[in-house]
Protein backbone atom coordinates (compact mmCIF):
# COMPACT_ATOMS: atom_id res chain seq x y z
CA UNK A 1 0.00 0.00 0.00
CA UNK A 2 1.05 3.62 -0.76
CA UNK A 3 1.94 5.66 2.55
CA UNK A 4 -0.36 8.07 3.75
CA UNK A 5 0.61 11.04 5.08
CA UNK A 6 -2.52 13.25 6.24
CA UNK A 7 -2.01 16.75 7.19
CA UNK A 8 -4.31 18.18 10.46
CA UNK A 9 -4.53 21.89 10.05
CA UNK A 10 -6.73 22.06 13.21
CA UNK A 11 -7.53 25.50 13.67
CA UNK A 12 -5.22 27.25 11.99
CA UNK A 13 -3.91 29.14 8.95
CA UNK A 14 -5.83 31.93 6.87
CA UNK A 15 -7.04 31.27 3.14
CA UNK A 16 -3.85 32.81 1.74
CA UNK A 17 -1.64 30.40 4.09
CA UNK A 18 -3.32 27.33 2.63
CA UNK A 19 -3.49 27.90 -0.78
CA UNK A 20 0.37 28.85 -0.74
CA UNK A 21 0.67 26.02 1.56
CA UNK A 22 -1.00 23.89 -1.19
CA UNK A 23 1.07 25.68 -4.05
CA UNK A 24 4.19 24.68 -2.47
CA UNK A 25 3.67 21.09 -1.23
CA UNK A 26 5.74 18.62 -3.89
CA UNK A 27 3.74 15.09 -3.84
CA UNK A 28 5.74 11.80 -5.47
CA UNK A 29 3.92 9.46 -7.37
CA UNK A 30 4.12 7.19 -4.50
CA UNK A 31 3.04 8.89 -1.59
CA UNK A 32 -0.94 9.50 -1.19
CA UNK A 33 -1.34 13.04 0.90
CA UNK A 34 -4.37 14.60 2.49
CA UNK A 35 -4.65 17.93 3.90
CA UNK A 36 -7.28 18.73 6.40
CA UNK A 37 -8.29 22.18 6.87
CA UNK A 38 -10.61 24.10 8.99
CA UNK A 39 -14.79 24.50 7.59
CA UNK A 40 -14.23 27.79 6.29
CA UNK A 41 -10.96 26.84 3.84
CA UNK A 42 -12.72 23.69 3.15
CA UNK A 43 -14.00 24.74 -0.37
CA UNK A 44 -10.99 26.85 -1.53
CA UNK A 45 -8.44 23.77 -0.62
CA UNK A 46 -10.43 21.57 -2.99
CA UNK A 47 -10.19 24.01 -5.78
CA UNK A 48 -6.20 25.00 -4.47
CA UNK A 49 -5.58 21.01 -5.07
CA UNK A 50 -6.77 20.27 -8.44
CA UNK A 51 -4.47 20.26 -10.10
CA UNK A 52 -2.15 18.52 -8.02
CA UNK A 53 -2.68 14.65 -6.79
CA UNK A 54 -3.52 16.19 -3.07
CA UNK A 55 -6.80 14.71 -1.07
CA UNK A 56 -9.03 16.90 1.19
CA UNK A 57 -10.63 15.89 4.10
CA UNK A 58 -13.04 17.32 7.17
CA UNK A 59 -11.76 17.59 10.48
CA UNK A 60 -15.11 16.10 11.71
CA UNK A 61 -18.77 15.67 11.04
CA UNK A 62 -22.32 15.40 11.86
CA UNK A 63 -23.73 11.84 11.89
CA UNK A 64 -27.28 13.49 10.19
CA UNK A 65 -27.33 14.20 6.62
CA UNK A 66 -29.04 17.54 7.21
CA UNK A 67 -31.03 19.36 10.34
CA UNK A 68 -31.58 21.29 13.09
CA UNK A 69 -27.50 21.10 14.27
CA UNK A 70 -25.90 25.03 14.45
CA UNK A 71 -22.92 24.83 13.91
CA UNK A 72 -21.87 21.76 12.22
CA UNK A 73 -21.38 19.79 9.26
CA UNK A 74 -22.30 16.66 7.48
CA UNK A 75 -20.56 13.97 5.92
CA UNK A 76 -23.35 14.87 3.15
CA UNK A 77 -21.83 18.27 2.68
CA UNK A 78 -18.43 17.09 2.74
CA UNK A 79 -18.57 15.07 -0.09
CA UNK A 80 -20.78 17.34 -1.76
CA UNK A 81 -17.83 20.29 -1.54
CA UNK A 82 -15.30 17.52 -2.96
CA UNK A 83 -13.62 15.94 0.27
CA UNK A 84 -12.96 12.43 0.22
CA UNK A 85 -11.68 12.06 3.81
CA UNK A 86 -12.66 13.05 7.01
CA UNK A 87 -10.65 13.08 10.48
CA UNK A 88 -12.72 11.39 13.55
CA UNK A 89 -12.32 10.79 16.93
CA UNK A 90 -9.20 13.33 17.34
CA UNK A 91 -8.52 13.45 20.87
CA UNK A 92 -8.91 17.46 20.70
CA UNK A 93 -12.73 16.23 20.04
CA UNK A 94 -13.28 14.52 22.33
CA UNK A 95 -11.62 16.47 25.30
CA UNK A 96 -13.33 19.80 24.31
CA UNK A 97 -16.58 17.83 22.66
CA UNK A 98 -17.18 15.45 25.10
CA UNK A 99 -17.04 13.22 22.09
CA UNK A 100 -17.37 9.40 23.29
CA UNK A 101 -16.57 6.22 21.01
CA UNK A 102 -20.69 5.91 20.57
CA UNK A 103 -21.20 9.21 18.95
CA UNK A 104 -17.69 8.44 16.83
CA UNK A 105 -19.57 5.37 15.97
CA UNK A 106 -22.07 6.65 14.49
CA UNK A 107 -19.81 9.60 12.61
CA UNK A 108 -18.40 6.76 10.99
CA UNK A 109 -21.34 5.27 9.73
CA UNK A 110 -22.37 8.42 8.12
CA UNK A 111 -19.17 9.38 6.67
CA UNK A 112 -18.27 6.03 4.90
CA UNK A 113 -22.12 5.85 4.13
CA UNK A 114 -21.05 8.63 2.20
CA UNK A 115 -17.82 7.65 0.49
CA UNK A 116 -15.47 9.24 2.73
CA UNK A 117 -11.97 7.63 3.83
CA UNK A 118 -12.10 7.43 7.82
CA UNK A 119 -9.19 8.10 9.96
CA UNK A 120 -10.51 7.27 13.31
CA UNK A 121 -8.19 8.45 15.87
CA UNK A 122 -7.15 6.42 18.32
CA UNK A 123 -4.69 6.55 21.55
CA UNK A 124 -4.40 6.81 25.74
CA UNK A 125 -3.72 9.47 28.07
CA UNK A 126 -0.48 10.13 29.62
CA UNK A 127 -1.85 8.60 32.75
CA UNK A 128 -3.40 5.88 31.30
CA UNK A 129 0.09 5.19 29.61
CA UNK A 130 1.58 5.01 33.00
CA UNK A 131 -0.97 2.46 34.23
CA UNK A 132 -0.30 0.29 30.91
CA UNK A 133 -3.42 0.19 29.92
CA UNK A 134 -2.50 1.52 26.74
CA UNK A 135 -3.74 -1.62 24.77
CA UNK A 136 -6.80 -1.76 26.23
CA UNK A 137 -7.89 1.36 25.85
CA UNK A 138 -6.70 0.74 22.03
CA UNK A 139 -9.33 -2.33 21.98
CA UNK A 140 -12.27 -0.49 23.80
CA UNK A 141 -11.94 2.82 21.40
CA UNK A 142 -11.75 0.20 18.53
CA UNK A 143 -14.33 -2.23 19.41
CA UNK A 144 -16.38 0.55 20.38
CA UNK A 145 -16.18 3.61 17.60
CA UNK A 146 -15.87 1.29 15.07
CA UNK A 147 -19.18 -0.05 13.37
CA UNK A 148 -19.89 -3.77 12.60
CA UNK A 149 -19.70 -3.47 8.98
CA UNK A 150 -16.72 -1.38 8.65
CA UNK A 151 -15.42 -1.30 5.12
CA UNK A 152 -11.74 -1.73 4.80
CA UNK A 153 -11.39 0.83 1.92
CA UNK A 154 -12.86 3.24 3.64
CA UNK A 155 -11.04 3.42 6.75
CA UNK A 156 -7.51 3.98 8.03
CA UNK A 157 -6.76 4.23 11.41
CA UNK A 158 -4.25 6.59 13.75
CA UNK A 159 -2.78 5.71 16.72
CA UNK A 160 -2.13 9.26 18.54
CA UNK A 161 -0.92 9.05 21.99
CA UNK A 162 -2.53 11.99 23.85
CA UNK A 163 0.34 12.88 25.60
CA UNK A 164 2.47 12.95 22.10
CA UNK A 165 -0.05 15.50 20.51
CA UNK A 166 1.55 18.90 20.40
CA UNK A 167 4.27 18.38 23.05
CA UNK A 168 7.28 17.24 20.84
CA UNK A 169 7.24 14.00 22.88
CA UNK A 170 6.46 10.68 20.53
CA UNK A 171 6.35 7.67 21.38
CA UNK A 172 9.06 5.31 21.56
CA UNK A 173 9.67 3.09 18.07
CA UNK A 174 9.08 0.08 20.31
CA UNK A 175 5.73 1.55 21.61
CA UNK A 176 4.43 2.36 18.39
CA UNK A 177 5.24 -0.75 16.67
CA UNK A 178 3.65 -3.10 19.71
CA UNK A 179 0.38 -0.48 19.14
CA UNK A 180 0.33 -0.93 15.88
CA UNK A 181 0.78 -4.62 15.64
CA UNK A 182 -1.96 -4.67 18.32
CA UNK A 183 -4.33 -2.63 16.14
CA UNK A 184 -3.57 -4.78 13.18
CA UNK A 185 -4.71 -7.95 15.02
CA UNK A 186 -7.64 -6.30 16.52
CA UNK A 187 -8.78 -5.36 13.35
CA UNK A 188 -7.62 -8.64 11.14
CA UNK A 189 -10.04 -10.38 13.93
CA UNK A 190 -13.34 -8.23 12.61
CA UNK A 191 -12.89 -6.46 9.01
CA UNK A 192 -12.69 -8.10 5.91
CA UNK A 193 -9.54 -7.47 3.90
CA UNK A 194 -7.94 -5.38 6.85
CA UNK A 195 -4.43 -5.58 5.25
CA UNK A 196 -6.06 -2.61 2.98
CA UNK A 197 -6.23 -0.32 6.57
CA UNK A 198 -3.24 2.09 6.50
CA UNK A 199 -2.07 2.08 10.37
CA UNK A 200 -1.13 6.11 10.74
CA UNK A 201 0.93 6.95 13.77
CA UNK A 202 0.82 10.92 14.70
CA UNK A 203 1.75 12.78 17.67
CA UNK A 204 4.92 15.24 17.13
CA UNK A 205 5.69 14.07 13.94
CA UNK A 206 7.93 16.31 12.26
CA UNK A 207 10.84 16.66 9.97
CA UNK A 208 13.42 14.86 11.61
CA UNK A 209 11.50 12.01 13.08
CA UNK A 210 9.42 11.02 10.60
CA UNK A 211 11.53 8.91 8.48
CA UNK A 212 12.60 6.56 11.35
CA UNK A 213 8.87 6.21 12.23
CA UNK A 214 7.95 5.86 8.96
CA UNK A 215 10.37 2.95 8.71
CA UNK A 216 8.88 0.72 11.38
CA UNK A 217 7.05 -2.20 10.84
CA UNK A 218 2.62 -1.45 10.53
CA UNK A 219 3.42 1.78 10.01
CA UNK A 220 1.51 2.64 6.51
CA UNK A 221 1.78 6.75 7.36
CA UNK A 222 1.78 9.54 9.91
CA UNK A 223 -1.00 12.25 10.35
CA UNK A 224 0.57 15.34 11.12
CA UNK A 225 -0.28 18.60 13.39
CA UNK A 226 1.87 21.35 13.69
CA UNK A 227 4.48 20.50 11.20
CA UNK A 228 1.77 20.42 8.35
CA UNK A 229 1.73 24.19 8.89
CA UNK A 230 5.11 24.83 7.94
CA UNK A 231 5.90 24.19 3.69
CA UNK A 232 9.40 22.98 4.48
CA UNK A 233 8.72 20.56 7.55
CA UNK A 234 5.66 18.90 5.75
CA UNK A 235 7.50 19.10 1.99
CA UNK A 236 10.37 16.70 4.27
CA UNK A 237 7.52 14.44 5.70
CA UNK A 238 5.82 13.63 2.66
CA UNK A 239 9.34 12.97 0.59
CA UNK A 240 10.31 10.52 4.07
CA UNK A 241 7.50 8.84 3.24
CA UNK A 242 8.56 8.52 -0.64
CA UNK A 243 9.69 4.40 -1.49
CA UNK A 244 9.11 3.27 1.96
P1 LIG B 1 0.95 17.28 16.32
O1 LIG B 1 -0.63 16.91 16.15
O2 LIG B 1 1.65 16.71 15.10
O3 LIG B 1 0.98 18.78 16.37
O4 LIG B 1 1.42 16.63 17.56
C1 LIG B 1 -1.02 15.67 15.67
C2 LIG B 1 -2.51 15.56 15.67
O5 LIG B 1 -3.16 16.13 16.56
O6 LIG B 1 -3.10 14.90 14.79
Amino acid sequence: MKPLIAGNWKMNLTAKEAVHLIDNLVVPEDVDVVVCPSYPYLALTVAAVLKKSIQVGGQDCHPADEGAYTGDVSAKMLQDIGCTYVILGHSERRLHHGETNSMIQSKVTAAMAKDLRVILCIGETDAQNQANQTLAVLAEQLTQSLPADVMADRLAVAYEPVWAIGTGRTATGEDISRAHGFIRKHLSSRVPASEKIPLLYGGSVNAKNAMSILSLAEVNGVLVGGASLKIDDFNQIIHAASSQ
